[in-house]
């Protein structure tokens, strides 16, 4: 039997309970998998309180995305990993009937990578959603290049830091955007070469100083809704808004300025295909290994009964970083 997270309604941190599950042997394409650690997204409140872009099957759903652990059997068909692997797990997933808040799992082979550059569990379950979001968004869809400035907000988030991290480490300019003054010197730990704290700052006025006025190349943005607008004003003249998650509110109005793209990016661009995974896979395996991309956990909670206390710690927004539960 294996011990799985599930819900029967939806609802806050109180409606997730441990239950035993009859763990299926991999089937065709799948791989099983033992799991030693699990990355909280955001979007996993989102999908416990109904307010993710697809809703959970009730009663019984199952939660989770990212995990990291070790192969205990694969099935017919699968040759990326073989039994003893250390993995890690990620996008692709689809959560209500196999999320990976649990301790054993059975999971497409297309939702499983090789753990890249030697990294321990807790890491682990820190870097296949965030770098992978930030390098497929700033990389490949923003088109980011050394030189540009990036203006990245609610950067103290797991994506956000290493879009930090990624954008530092092709030699772009990281401006850091946080409502939150104490995370400001994490924030320039990890590369950020100015942080604005929103509110207190005109995030669109500070970016275009800092930039002597030009603007940012591009806007690195999961908050969309009605801000989004003033938001596109620190964007340079034919610069690009790239948009991947909607903490404001999923109605967003869109900036008018001027010659501006504005593109939505979504995980399975990239991890969907093998070539993609591949593409990410390199990048993230030689920023850790050189010491350019370091996941920085925010917290880590002690056994699968902790899942709700570290989802409410979430809630608090006042976490920096990724939050891990141990299994
Ligand atoms: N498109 C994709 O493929 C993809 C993949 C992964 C994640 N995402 C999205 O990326 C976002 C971040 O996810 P995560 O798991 O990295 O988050 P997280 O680690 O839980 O961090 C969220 C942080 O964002 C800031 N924040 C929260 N609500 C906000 C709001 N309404 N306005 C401004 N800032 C807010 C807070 O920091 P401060 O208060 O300090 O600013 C908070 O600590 C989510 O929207 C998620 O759905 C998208």
């Amino acid at each position: 039997m294996a011990r799985v997270v599930r819900f029967d309604e939806l609802g806050g941190p109180e409606v997730l309970k441990i239950e035993d599950w009859r763990l299926p042997a991999p089937g065709p394409g799948e791989v099983a998998v033992r799991v030693e650690a699990i990355g909280l997204n955001r979007a996993e409140a989102l999908f416990r309180a109904g307010t993710y872009y697809y809703q959970p099957t009730l009663p019984g759903s199952r939660l989770g995305y990212e995990a990291a652990g070790s192969v205990t059997a694969v099935g017919p068909g699968v040759t990326e990993v073989a039994a003893g692997d250390p993995v890690l797990t990620g996008p692709g997933i689809e959560m209500s009937a196999q999320g990976v808040y649990a301790d054993r799992i059975v999971l497409p082979a297309t939702s499983v990578l090789r753990r890249p550059g030697g990294l321990d569990p807790v890491r682990g379950a820190a870097a296949w959603m965030t770098y992978s979001t930030a390098y497929g968004g700033l990389l490949e869809t923003g088109g980011l290049r050394p030189g540009d400035h990036v203006l990245i907000t609610a950067a103290s988030s797991g994506v956000g830091l290493a879009a930090v991290q990624v954008a530092a480490r092709i030699g772009a300019i990281p401006i850091a955007v946080t409502r939150s003054p104490g995370k400001a010197a994490l924030l320039r730990a990890n590369g950020a070469a100015e942080v604005i704290v929103d509110g207190p700052a005109d995030v669109p006025e500070t970016a275009r100083k800092v930039t002597g006025g030009s603007g940012v190349a591009l806007i690195f943005d999961p908050i969309g809704g009605p801000g989004l607008a003033a938001l596109g004003t620190a964007a340079a003249e034919n610069g690009t808004v790239v948009v991947y998650g909607w903490l404001g509110g999923a109605a967003m109005t869109l900036p008018l300025n001027w010659p501006l793209t504005v593109r939505g990016y979504a995980n399975p661009q990239l991890s969907g295909t093998p070539d993609g995974r591949r593409r990410m896979w390199h990048f993230l395996d030689a920023g850790v290994r050189d010491g350019s991309l370091r996941p920085v956990v925010a917290e880590v909670f002690e056994g699968l009964e902790r899942v709700g206390d570290a989802h409410r710690l979430m809630e608090t927004n006042g976490h920096a970083g990724k939050i891990v539960v141990t299994v």
